[in-house]
């Protein structure tokens, strides 16, 4: 496995590959990897006949100093874990490498950005736009994998794919839970015990609250709000029914309308999301 930190080496490598008509796989991540991150590394050494993962922790996505400041770094055991996985070159740039001048650009997917994550992260995904097309633009993958646990980056990552015409096939893959439930995420390892023990509750409530169609969407939020909020250590942001594409609020609980419960929650200072297809 190769580890590269610049766009140069990377180019350089890919192409000898390229020129063995071998296909790329790419899975682009912030590093601290669980086994979230390395179900995607599967799918692409299943599909692809080469894998390129990227560990960079992106300052223009981060709205919150303290997330940036905070988030977990541990490249070289992430590396042990690549090797382990299959993984034949992994991309770990510094700041200045992918950002040598300020990038200026303003992405707009409509509304896949303004709700949710959008509203209450400002300037989140202009941040994940910019990084992720400099990342295809620097490897060129055939296929690149994203988790549906960030179900909404998912969307804006296809249409920004759209926007720029990029020719590579997004391919979403599976949330991967703990045992008790829980979405795995770099930021659990930041849970206090208290707040550890307590957030499996928000799976919990989901799986349930799908069970109950003979409300209306809103209904179904307030129990949520109210179910969450109850355990005192846990308080929710936001709860959203919305339809699985276009990302609008749906008016019922029909299969039809392809409804999927979205989920931001503050366990304690760490925020955590997650979301359930009805
Ligand atoms: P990061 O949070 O490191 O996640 C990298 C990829 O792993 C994303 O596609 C994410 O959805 C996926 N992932 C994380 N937890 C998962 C889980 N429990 N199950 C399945 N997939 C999971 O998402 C980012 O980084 C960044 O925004 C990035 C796309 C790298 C741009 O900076």
């Amino acid at each position: 496995m190769k580890v590269i930190k610049t766009k140069s080496e990377l180019a350089d490598c890919l192409q000898q590959f390229r020129n063995q008509q071998k296909t790329i796989g790419f899975v682009p991540t912030m590093g601290a990897l669980h086994e979230g991150h390395l179900s995607l590394v599967a799918k692409s050494t299943e599909s692809c006949d080469i894998t390129v993962v990227s560990i960079f922790v992106n300052p223009t996505q981060f709205n919150d100093k303290n997330d940036l400041a905070n988030y977990p770094r541990c490249v070289e055991k992430d590396c042990a874990l690549l090797e382990k996985a299959g993984c034949n070159v992994v991309f770990t740039p510094e700041v200045e490498e992918m950002y040598p001048e300020p990038d200026t650009r303003q992405f707009s997917f409509g509304n896949l950005d303004k709700v949710m994550e959008g509203e209450h992260r400002p300037g989140h995904f202009n941040g994940v736009a910019q990084i992720v097309s400099k990342l295809f633009d620097a490897v060129k993958p055939d296929k690149a994998f994203f988790g549906l646990k960030d179900f909404q980056q998912v969307a804006i990552i296809k249409a920004m794919v759209k926007q720029l015409n990029m020719k590579l096939e997004i391919v979403p893959c599976p949330i991967i839970r703990e045992a008790d439930g829980l979405a795995k995420s770099s930021r659990n390892m930041l849970l206090e015990p208290q707040y550890r023990a307590i957030a499996p509750k928000i799976h919990q409530t989901l799986a349930e609250a799908a069970k109950k169609r003979d409300c209306t969407p809103e209904q179904l939020c307030q129990w949520i709000t109210s179910t969450i909020d109850a355990t005192q250590l846990l308080k929710t942001e936001y709860v959203q029914i919305v339809n699985f594409d276009t990302l609008m609020p749906v008016e019922k609980l029909t299969e039809a309308e392809k409804p999927i419960i979205c989920i931001a929650v503050w366990a304690g200072k760490i925020r955590l999301i997650d979301n359930f297809v009805l």
